[in-house]
């Protein structure tokens, strides 16, 4: 799924570079090669890194 239309960065590419260690929305875009530009995608990409975050640490806690 396109995640940054403008860019075309899909949520594996974003997911790919939040399991790389990235985790501010310009690392993200960094990451993924690209500059942004509407902006629209920062608020999901955003939540897409506190999720992940959030995840991993629940793993870490309970295994
Ligand atoms: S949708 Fe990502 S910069 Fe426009």
């Amino acid at each position: 799924m396109y995640v940054c239309i403008c860019n075309a960065i899909t949520d594996g590419e974003i997911d790919q570079a939040i399991a790389s260690g990235h985790r501010s929305v310009e690392q993200i875009y960094l990451a993924c090669g690209v500059t942004p530009q509407c902006g629209t995608c920062r608020d999901e990409i955003t939540d897409m890194i506190q999720a992940r975050l959030q995840a991993a640490s629940l793993e870490v806690q309970f295994g």
